[in-house]
């Protein structure tokens, strides 16, 4: 179980982006981080994997603390390359495979901690599930289209055999058929075993695969609940799952615009 605690980020020592955020992802579960672009859930996902730092950015209060049959693991002191080995897999916002690779050295650079016949045996695997990146394991990946570099962005994150596995849109620009493919897998991989901390702009998508959701906005946690309720939300269905009437900008003012609205009545 992954327990984030009242965690305080800010960027370039000045920038305050995380304002006190808490959530928990207990063991086996998927749970589903909403919000609007610029809310901070990428910046929540890069606390987690200890990828901060390259950003510039630092936790400046609360924690992050990962429980596992191993014992209990501080995360917010550690460095990304001792984070991996816990457990925890990161499918990076955009993507981000290495385009100039093969898409077999891409899936192998995922499993660069397992010895070299143990990562071929693994990426055979990946192959069954996907055959497509077979018959394309020595071409660039950069020449695969958008959903073939999510499946294998997301392949090559299962490659260390995560526990819990972060993943950052992988909806993303994805045609709808190929966003029910990406939904399946998800339903796949958390089946396996692995709990889920999905990020998505995708409400709908998100929250019918998680059994709880948060909304995140503007540094702070708005709402949480169990996905059902949330999907039941009547301000959530009007601003996230666009079922409403629409048009304002945030949750936030949705809330206010209710307050007023039963004050005038
Ligand atoms: N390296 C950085 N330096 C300074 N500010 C940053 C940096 N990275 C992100 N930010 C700022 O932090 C805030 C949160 O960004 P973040 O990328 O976490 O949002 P997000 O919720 O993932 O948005 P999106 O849905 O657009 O991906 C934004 O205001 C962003 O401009
Ligand atoms: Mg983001």
């Amino acid at each position: 179980m992954l327990e984030v605690s009242n965690l305080e980020v800010v960027y370039h020592s000045v920038v305050l982006v995380l304002k006190g955020v808490s959530l928990r992802v207990p063991d086996g579960s998927v749970v589903a981080l909403l919000g609007p672009n610029g809310a901070g859930k990428t910046t929540l996902l890069r606390a987690i994997t200890g990828l901060l730092d390259i950003h510039d950015g630092a936790v400046t209060k609360g924690s992050t603390v990962l429980e596992n049959e191993k014992g209990t693991h501080i995360l917010h002191e550690r460095r990304p390359e001792h984070i991996v080995p816990l457990g925890i897999g990161h499918v990076m916002e955009g993507r981000r495979i290495f385009p100039e690779l093969t898409v077999e050295e891409n899936l192998l650079a995922g499993g660069y901690a397992l010895a070299g016949h143990k990562a071929r045996t693994e990426a055979e695997r990946y192959y069954e599930r996907f055959p497509i990146l077979r018959e394309r394991r020595r071409q660039q990946a950069g020449y695969l289209s958008g959903g073939e570099q999510q499946m294998l962005a997301i392949a090559r994150a299962l490659m260390a055999r995560p526990r819990l596995l972060l993943m950052d849109e992988p909806s993303l620009g994805l045609a709808p058929q190929v966003v029910e493919d990406v939904k399946t897998l998800i339903r796949e991989i958390n089946e396996d075993g692995v709990s889920v901390l999905l990020v998505e702009q995708n409400a709908t998508m998100a929250l019918e695969l998680a059994d709880y959701g948060y909304i995140l906005e503007n540094g702070r946690i708005v709402l949480d609940g169990p996905s059902e309720e949330l999907r039941e939300d009547t301000d959530i269905r009007e601003f996230y799952l666009g079922l409403g009437e629409g048009g304002r900008r945030s949750y936030r003012d949705v809330k206010h615009y209710r307050r007023r609205k039963r004050w005038l009545s």
